[in-house]
């Protein structure tokens, strides 16, 4: 079996993937690490789980030794707490914050706080799986991409890397359950303010737009712009992202929705899908929903993505990524299905 620990186990993405390593064929938890709640047992924490009971405990680097694999579900800063004590470890890590996705000057611009060390950052292969599957297979040290990121970039990817779109007119309208962000509450997830609301936050400076423009430059060598809007939607998880571009090549709906279908034909967790897209039929799993329709009064192309943001945009490609990385097969442990009604 491969060992895994987490730390911060009490949060969402914590939790998220401690259920799916606990239903894992493969990985076997031996450490629950916390920083607010060390001396009480997962069994005390979340008594629903038929999981490994173990007694939750502080990090400490010096007893990771029979760790393969280590997940950093912490938020940003957190992480690069933990990332600075690890460069002497031999396993896998695997930070689900954003603090390995950006080169430092892009970090501190977007973040607003001290970046890790460049050339602690320069060591971190980025996990978008689909797109960067081969680095993740050798990587030591992972950077989960973002909820938003993933959304929007698995959605766009195959347009700018074929060409098929104008790179600089990339509009995307996404938005997020209330768990994407996090336990903690705030005056905004407040259930008094967020119930019966839509708001619309970080209005064309949400942390994911970098991570978003770097993935397609990396992937396709094209410098694209993407305007994102970001909503909170009152609903406990998924995101659905719907990207309106203009396309460079004149073909019909049927031909588009054929480009997508080739694009991922072999991806076990992309569907190419048809009818109105909905938020649940990937909620719950790690699937990526895509449907693509032209406009053609208009000339535009409407992508749209939809995830589940603590399953596909967190710890369930997390999962993946580590499944890709010791050589298993990719779907192990990740065949939930969707929660649709
Ligand atoms: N929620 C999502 O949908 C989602 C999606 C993609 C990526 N992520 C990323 O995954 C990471 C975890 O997200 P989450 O939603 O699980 O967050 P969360 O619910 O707020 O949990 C974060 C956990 O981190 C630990 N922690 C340690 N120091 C902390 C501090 N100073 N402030 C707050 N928490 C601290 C806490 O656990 P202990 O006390 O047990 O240590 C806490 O429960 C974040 O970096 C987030 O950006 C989340």
């Amino acid at each position: 079996m491969i060992t895994c620990g987490i730390v911060g186990v009490t949060g969402y993405a914590g939790m998220e993937l401690l259920k799916l390593i606990g239903k894992h064929p493969e990985f076997t938890l031996v450490r629950a690490m916390s920083d607010s709640s060390t001396g009480l047992t997962l069994a005390q924490l979340y008594p629903w789980l038929e999981i490994e009971d173990l007694t939750l405990e502080p990090f400490r680097v010096d007893a990771l030794d029979d760790i393969d694999v280590i997940f950093l579900a912490t938020p940003s800063g957190v992480s690069a707490h933990y990332v600075t004590q690890l460069t002497e470890y031999e396993g896998v890590v695997i930070d689900l914050s954003g603090d390995l996705r950006l080169p430092a000057s892009s970090y501190e611009t977007w973040y607003g706080k001290p970046a890790v060390p460049a050339s602690l950052q320069a060591q971190a292969v980025y996990g978008l799986t689909e797109w960067n599957r081969d680095a993740v297979r050798s990587a030591n040290w992972i950077a989960n991409p973002g909820c938003y990121a993933t959304a929007v970039a698995l959605g766009l990817l195959p347009f700018v890397n074929g060409g098929w779109i104008d790179p600089n007119e990339i509009i995307v309208s996404a938005c997020s359950g209330i768990t994407g962000a996090g336990k903690g509450l705030s005056a905004k997830t407040h259930h008094a303010r967020s119930n019966e609301n839509v708001q619309l936050y970080k209005i064309h400076t949400h942390q994911h737009i970098p991570e978003i423009e770097q993935t397609l430059y990396a992937v396709s060598g094209t410098q694209a712009t993407v305007s994102l809007s970001t909503h909170l939607l009152p609903i406990n998880r998924g995101i659905m992202a719907t990207m309106s571009v203009v396309p460079t090549l004149e073909q019909s709906e049927a031909d588009w929705v054929d480009a997508l279908r080739q694009a991922y034909a072999d991806e076990p967790f992309i569907r190419v899908q048809q009818g109105e897209p909905e938020i649940r039929t990937a909620v719950g799993s790690n699937y990526c929903d895509l449907w693509v329709y032209l406009d053609q009064r208009t000339n535009r192309l409407t992508i749209i993505s939809v995830i589940d943001n603590m399953q596909k945009g967190a710890a369930g490609q997390a999962i993946q990524n580590a499944n890709v990385r010791f050589g298993l097969n990719e779907t192990a442990g990740l065949n939930e299905q969707p929660q649709y009604i």
